[in-house]
């Protein structure tokens, strides 16, 4: 099922969401939902929050390559579906790529993350795994543990970029 996007100001973009106990098909559901939402929405990552779940559920697809008509390809098997993330190391090297989000459609603007992180979360099962990533995939997962803990990117740009969007906003808003 697809569904609507939680889009800023929305009060629950704010929530800190709940750590997942049970491991079952209401939350295997959730998960294809999102997965389903994601790619309606031609998105690279989601969080449960996003369509107004508060639970410690994200998933990431990186497009790998284009087909002929330049459509990122984001296979279903592809997609990492992080459940209870802890980041456990930051390196303390930064790196800045331009992000974007579903809940802030249309607005784009460079951030400054962590170049490397490990991760140590559970997949639907419950079983534990760990992720070592840098770049793309780092940036991307720092993006949606933020949506858990109820921070949106544009919270993390410096205070004229702000001014910019907040001003953007509000003229899109009339
Ligand atoms: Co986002």
């Amino acid at each position: 099922m697809i569904y609507d996007i939680v889009v800023y100001p929305d009060k629950r973009l704010k929530l800190v969401s709940e750590t997942v106990g049970s491991f079952d098909e209401v939350l295997h559901a959730l998960l294809d939902d999102m997965y389903e939402t994601m790619i309606a929405k031609n998105g690279v990552g989601l969080a449960a929050i996003q369509i107004g779940v508060p639970k410690r559920v994200l998933i990431v697809n990186v497009p790998i390559e284009s087909d002929e008509e330049g459509v990122d390809l984001q296979p279903r098997e592809n997609t990492l579906e992080i459940i209870n993330p802890v980041i456990t190391y930051r390196s303390d090297e930064k790196i800045k790529f331009q992000e974007g989000c579903l809940s802030v459609p249309g607005f784009y603007e460079d951030v400054e993350r962590y170049a490397m992180v490990t991760i140590a979360y559970q997949d639907r099962y419950g079983e534990q795994f760990v992720i070592e990533d840098d770049a793309f995939l780092a940036v991307a997962l720092q993006h949606e543990i933020d949506h858990l803990d109820g921070k949106l990117f544009i919270e993390k740009l410096s205070y004229i970029k702000r001014k910019k969007f907040e001003k953007e906003w509000k003229k899109r808003e009339k």
